[in-house]
């Protein structure tokens, strides 16, 4: 009881810190909530033209959620580290601090899957870039890579972080809504545009 709480609330709170948000407002780039998307991820602050912030944001985002993942490998029993895997992803889609409203979740969930295990990390880093490369449209690239993320659990023998890595993908699906509609439209902007 005590472990899952500990695995729970620490895991939210690390995914909890809205990385893009304070460094875009350290550095006067501007509201994030105000420009393109209005999401606080790295995708949106290179739309400030800052790509250095959104590089920055990109890896404490990916950061948190793999710090979370290994505080609770080394220091709370087995299973803890799937619940803060999913505990820091919730952290930075409904943060406390931004009344619940956050981001989408993509670079944190590369930071739990390369925490869980380095394959199933490498394969959703591969499976997003390729998928950027490819199209140039950052939703697509994060969409397919949290599909890819529990298909890679149980193709490289993870299979005990299937269940959490597709409870992330589902609520990650969900978030992106808007982008599906527009992707669906053929209207979703392209990286590097401001839209
Ligand atoms: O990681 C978020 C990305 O998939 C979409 O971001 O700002 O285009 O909605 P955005």
């Amino acid at each position: 009881m005590e472990t899952t709480l500990i695995a729970l609330l620490g895991g939210y709170l690390l995914g909890s810190v809205p990385f893009g948000l304070i460094l875009t407002r350290l550095t006067g780039a501007g509201d994030l909530r105000a420009i393109g998307s209005g999401n606080i991820g790295a995708t949106n602050v290179l739309r400030t033209g800052r790509k250095g912030l959104a590089a920055a944001t990109l890896l404490l985002d990916l950061a948190k959620g793999a710090l979370a993942v290994v505080l609770a490998r080394h220091f709370l029993p087995a299973q803890a580290e799937a619940m803060a895997a999913g505990a820091s992803v919730i952290g930075h889609c409904f943060p406390v601090w931004l009344r619940f409203n956050g981001g989408k979740g993509v670079a944190t969930t590369m930071g739990v899957s390369l925490g869980l295990a380095w394959p199933i990390g490498l394969a959703y880093a591969v499976v997003w870039l390729g998928v950027l490369a490819l199209t140039r449209i950052s939703s697509l690239g994060g969409l397919s890579a949290v599909i890819a993320a529990p298909m890679a659990a149980y193709v490289f023998g993870y299979p005990q972080y299937g269940p959490v890595l597709g409870a992330i993908a589902v609520l990650v699906i969900w978030l992106h809504r808007a982008n599906i509609a527009r992707l669906r439209a053929g209207t979703e902007p392209k990286v590097g545009s401001r839209k």
